[in-house]
């Protein structure tokens, strides 16, 4: 075994959610998903395939249809971006994985926004990468960018930057102006972007989406964007995401895709390319109903003293911390196993986030965000 599987370390949310295993009065919001399926008509077109005898192995990038369409939907958000640029991917892991695989290589620099989702540290990890960590900054519970401090860590010697804007958990999302600098910095020193953009659509401003670096960077630009199906359109399950490539850099993906997964399975690409056909009226009532859950939460959070709290601008996360309770782990195990309420403790995402809680506020239905936030003021004798 390497050594630096070995020294990997496991998952604290599953720590958490396994302290609770086989408990059904457990109200849990670790997970990053909804507790609502996928929606039906997607379901059916993976169905129809399946009775059709879909059942074989398929091109490495992914249905040409599928890529079409995906070529359709990102353009309309993002301006043209062809479907020579465009993988898809078993996953939005899959395709974070396959990023890095294209161009980490051992003893790489890779500088990382934080806190963040540890696969993507991780992954840089499992190849070799050394990363090089900087962190957001809380204010009043809003985690913000210092620019000046990012891009004095990112040199000629970085050879990949992870943005995951809107983040998990942080909820942090990136200004145009920021990216615009990030980009620029970027071109000079050489280094390629990596953003995982996968929660672009659960964003609560005034668009369709969040920022994304593809509004601003050229086809050639060394920008690798990485997406999934499983947030915009609750497909978690499925492993369905794509790649956003510069030009020129298709081959090398089906080259790697072959040898990781091959292909993604058929009949979740029929249903992915459905949730494209629905996503003009799907996407916008998910978002609502993101926005309703996000906006009931934080203002449960906020009205508890001791309560640090910030109103996320995206994703489907409140990232918060409670006055003296310093050690997430503990707490969050407190919480399940003394008040059955199940959230993701904060150092899960790297030290930066200890002292927080990540608590996914997707949920068909409302009221359940409610008997949670009841559960909590219980646990602090509000
Ligand atoms: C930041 C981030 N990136 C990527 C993913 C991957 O999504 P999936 O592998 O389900 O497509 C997740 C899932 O939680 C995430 O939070």
């Amino acid at each position: 075994m390497r050594d630096v599987i070995a020294k990997l370390p496991s998952s604290k949310i599953r720590e958490v959610a396994n302290a609770a295993m086989g408990r059904s009065d457990v109200l849990a919001f670790w997970f990053g998903e909804s507790d609502e399926p996928t929606p039906e008509a997607v379901r059916e077109a993976a169905a129809r395939s399946l009775r059709a005898g879909e059942t074989f192995y398929s091109h490495n990038l992914g249905l040409e249809p599928l890529r079409q369409g995906l070529s359709d939907y990102v353009s309309a958000l993002h301006g043209p971006v062809g479907m020579e640029r465009i993988a898809v991917t078993s996953s939005g892991v899959s395709a974070l994985m396959l990023a890095l695989q294209m161009l980490v290589d051992a003893g790489d620099e890779v500088v990382a926004v934080v806190p963040l989702w540890p696969n993507l540290t991780a992954q840089a990890q499992i190849l070799g990468g050394r990363v090089r960590r900087v962190s957001l900054q809380p204010r009043q519970g809003h985690w913000q960018l210092d620019l000046e401090a990012l891009l004095a860590a990112v040199t000629s010697d970085t050879r990949a930057l992870l943005v995951n804007a809107s983040g998990n958990p942080t909820g942090w999302t990136l200004t145009r102006a920021e990216q615009q600098a990030i980009l620029e910095h970027c071109r000079r020193t050489g280094t390629w972007i990596v953003a995982d953009e996968v929660y672009e659509r659960l964003y609560y401003g005034n668009a369709a989406a969040a920022p994304s670096f593809l509004d601003i960077a050229g086809e050639d630009d060394r920008l690798i964007v990485t997406h999934s199906f499983s947030k915009s359109f609750l497909m978690t399950g499925w492993r369905l995401g794509w790649l956003v490539l510069p030009r020129g850099h298709l081959d090398a993906a089906a080259k790697l895709i072959e040898f990781n997964t091959s292909c993604a399975p058929v009949f979740v690409q029929r249903g992915g390319l459905e949730a494209l056909r629905i996503a003009p009226d799907f996407v916008p009532a998910l978002v609502r109903r993101m926005r309703e859950g996000r906006d009931r939460l934080v203002d449960a959070l906020t009205s508890m003293p001791g309560v640090d709290v910030a109103r996320p601008a995206g994703g489907m996360y409140a990232f918060f911390r409670v006055a003296g309770q310093a050690d997430s782990l503990a707490f969050a195990r407190r919480l399940v196993e003394q008040h059955g309420l199940g959230l993701a403790p904060g150092v899960a995402f790297g030290p930066e986030g200890e002292g927080w809680l990540r608590w996914c506020f997707a949920s068909r239905d409302p009221a359940r965000l409610d008997a949670g936030a009841r559960r909590l003021a219980a646990a602090l004798g509000l």
